[in-house]
C-alpha cells in the first residue's frame, strides 16, 4: 500500500465514474477490452487503497443500462472480466475485511455472472472495513423509476399514505438504501458529466474531474483528489 501520512482523513463514501479504458488503449494501439483489464487493475488498487485510507465507502460504475449498447464481444469480455475480477479478488476482499455490494437491476445480469457475484457477496457479508459498491447494470433513471414503482405498490395495497412521501422514505426505496451519500465524487478521463450515475444521491457531493484515464488512476490521483476535497466548503445549500 503507498498510504502517505500526508493525505487527510479521507471521505466517508467516494463514489467515481470510470471512464476512459477504451481511449487509454486506442493511445497505445491496443483493443478496447484491454483498456478494461487494465481498467480492473485499477479498481483492485483503488479499493485496496480506499480500505488502507479508511473510506467506509467505494462505489464504482462498472457497467449501465446503456453499455449493453455496446458490440456483442465488448460486453461479453466486460461480463468475463467481471466474474474473472470477483473471482480473483476474493482472498484480496476476505485479507482486507472489505465488504461487497451490488447495485443496479442486477437480475438482469448473465446467471454465471449473478451466480459469482452473489457468491462473493455472501462470503464478504460479515467484513465490517470498507463496503465495495459495484454499480452494474445501473442507471440512476431506472433506479428513481423502480422506486417509484415500488412505492406506488405500497400505497395501491394501502399500505402506504402517499401523504407520507418525503425525502427519505423516498430514498429509503432506492438500491442505495442503506448507503450514506457520496461525499466525492471522481471522474476520470475529463468530460463532465454525470451519465445517469447516483442523481439523486450526488446532490451535494464534490465532483473531481481528472484528465487521466481510468487505467492510469493510482493511489497517487486517489490522494491529490481527497487533498483538493478537503480545500472544497460544503454548505448543502445554507450560507
Ligand atoms: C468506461 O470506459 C468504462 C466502462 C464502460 C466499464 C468500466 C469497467 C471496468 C473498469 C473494468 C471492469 C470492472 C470491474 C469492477 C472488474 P469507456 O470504455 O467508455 O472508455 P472511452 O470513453 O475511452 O471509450
Amino acid at each position: 500500500m503507498s498510504t502517505s501520512p500526508s493525505v487527510p482523513a479521507p471521505p466517508r463514501h467516494i463514489a467515481i465514474i470510470m471512464d476512459g479504458n477504451g481511449r487509454w488503449a486506442a493511445s497505445k494501439g491496443l483493443p478496447r477490452i484491454a483498456g478494461h483489464e487494465r481498467g480492473a487493475e485499477s479498481v483492485r488498487t483503488v479499493t485496496r487503497e480506499c480500505a488502507a485510507l479508511g473510506v467506509q465507502f467505494l462505489t464504482v460504475y462498472a457497467f449501465s443500462t446503456e453499455n449493453w449498447k455496446r458490440p456483442k464481444t465488448e460486453v461479453d469480455a466486460l461480463m468475463g472480466l467481471l466474474e474473472h475480477f470477483l473471482h480473483q479478488e476474493l482472498p484480496t476482499l476476505m485479507a482486507n475485511n472489505i465488504r461487497l455490494r451490488a447495485i443496479g437491476r442486477i437480475h438482469e445480469l448473465p446467471p454465471g455472472c449473478r451466480q459469482t457475484l452473489a457468491d462473493a457477496i455472501a462470503k464478504t457479508a460479515a467484513n465490517t472495513a470498507t463496503t465495495l459498491v459495484l454499480a452494474l447494470n445501473y442507471s440512476a433513471r431506472a433506479e428513481i423509476v423502480d422506486a417509484a414503482r415500488s412505492l406506488c405498490t405500497e400505497a395501491a395495497a394501502a399500505r402506504l399514505d402517499p401523504a407520507t412521501i418525503d425525502d427519505s422514505l423516498f430514498a429509503s426505496h432506492l438500491y442505495t438504501r442503506d448507503l450514506p451519500d457520496p461525499d466525492l465524487l471522481i471522474r476520470t478521463s475529463g468530460e463532465m458529466r454525470l451519465s445517469n450515475f447516483l442523481l439523486w444521491q450526488l446532490s451535494y457531493t464534490e465532483i473531481i474531474v481528472t484528465q487521466k484515464p481510468w487505467p492510469d488512476f493510482g493511489p497517487d490521483d486517489l490522494h491529490a483528489a481527497i487533498t483538493e476535497f478537503h480545500t472544497r466548503e460544503r454548505r448543502f445549500g445554507a450560507l
